[in-house]
């Protein structure tokens, strides 16, 4: 990729506008957020950007005078705010207020409800590629449930009833793990609701959705789970991350091969990598992958939605992904999440 001159900016206000431009840049390739500032400490863009390690400060006069950014953003509404920015601004440095930064700010609104639109419409269209294998997977503990309860009701024996009493609570528990990973992958995207994830344990029920959405006989899986500690984020989303990437490496190999699932934490960042023996990534595929609609699979059921979405949940959690392949060898997804550091923007050196 071309390399262009990164855009350094500063977000002033950190309310809804706020927060869908903390969004919407904190997942522009060439675009860094230098810092975020808002009277209130716990304005939900303030909240999201700590979880994204971006500083945040209260005092926006300090952060307008440092040095580092090139344009300033200013959705405070607050009228005061255009002549401290021009007072304050280093020299070089753009701002962006008044009805300019509420156009820039519809904009981004209409494009947050696109993005949110498309996850979900994502995450419909593998509950539609589920629904099958699910219904034939429920099917058959019913018919184990149906025929021990009707054995049960000839039986005299109290030893046999037991047993086939066992029998019944199994089948019941493993309908039950069905339904939990269902509705857990079917839940609404988060709205700043987050909670710890054991990663490993969520890598191994995505890896049971994928078997309803793929075929996963032939493969070895093998899992390299070093502990790793809990992260904060959306289990609705994680979940729906995670089966994409399965999901993708099963349909690469054509349902044969090797799939490593392995957790590490390593210079601070929590990695989780997903990894095939697959025919790879032709290098002038590797650029486009994540664009909504690219696919491959024309004539399958690929909606080339899989990876754009996996890319804005693992940035809306703070995380980034990449990918490593080899042709003819495989394909590596490394994700990572920050821990749980949280950095206030330094003072000013101009005080
Ligand atoms: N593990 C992988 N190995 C090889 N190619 C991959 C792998 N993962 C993704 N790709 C390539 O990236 C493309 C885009 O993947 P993405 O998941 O976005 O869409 P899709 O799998 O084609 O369709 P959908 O996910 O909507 O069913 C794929 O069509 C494939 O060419
Ligand atoms: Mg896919």
């Amino acid at each position: 990729m071309a390399s262009v001159e990164p855009i350094n900016i500063i977000i002033l206000g950190a309310g809804k506008g706020g927060t869908a431009l903390i969004e919407l840049f904190a997942s522009c390739a060439g675009v860094k957020i230098v810092g975020v500032a808002d009277t209130n400490p716990n304005a939900p863009g303030m909240q999201r950007a700590r979880l994204l390690n971006i500083p945040t400060t209260t005092d926006a006069a300090s952060l307008i005078s440092r040095d580092g950014a090139n344009l300033i953003v200013d959705v405070t509404g607050d009228p005061a705010m255009a002549a401290l920015i021009a007072n304050r601004k280093p020299r070089g440095a753009e701002a962006l207020s008044g009805i300019a930064a509420k156009l820039v700010w519809s904009l981004i609104q209409d494009e947050q409800e696109l993005r949110e639109q498309l996850v979900h419409t994502e995450k419909l269209a593998t509950l539609g590629t589920l629904a099958a294998s699910v219904a034939h997977e429920v099917n058959n503990p019913l018919h184990w449930i149906l025929g021990f309860a009707q054995l049960i009701q000839e039986e005299k024996k109290a030893v046999v009833i037991k047993e086939y009493a066992q029998e019944i609570v199994d089948s019941v528990k493993h309908l039950s793990g069905i339904a939990k990973s269902l509705s857990m992958y079917s839940q609404a995207s988060f709205q700043g609701e987050l909670v710890g994830i054991d990663v490993p344990d969520l890598l191994d029920k995505a890896l049971k959705m994928a078997m309803f959405a793929t075929v996963l006989d032939e493969v070895e899986v093998v899992r390299e789970f070093a502990p790793v500690p809990e992260i904060q984020a959306d289990p609705g989303d994680l979940i729906q991350v995670f089966v994409n990437l399965i999901v993708n490496a099963a349909q690469a190999m054509k349902g044969r091969g090797r799939l490593t699932l392995a957790t590490l934490v390593k210079g601070g960042a929590i990695t989780v990598s997903i990894h095939d023996t697959g025919p790879g990534i032709p290098p002038e595929h590797r650029d486009k992958i994540f664009a909504p609609f690219f696919t491959t699979k024309q004539g399958e059921k690929g909606t080339g939605l899989g990876l754009y979405v996996v890319r804005n949940l693992i940035h809306k959690h703070g995380g980034q992904i990449v990918v490593e392949s080899e042709e003819g060898k495989g394909t590596t997804f490394h994700i990572q999440f920050p821990t749980s550091d949280r950095p206030e923007a330094a003072p000013s050196p101009r005080g």
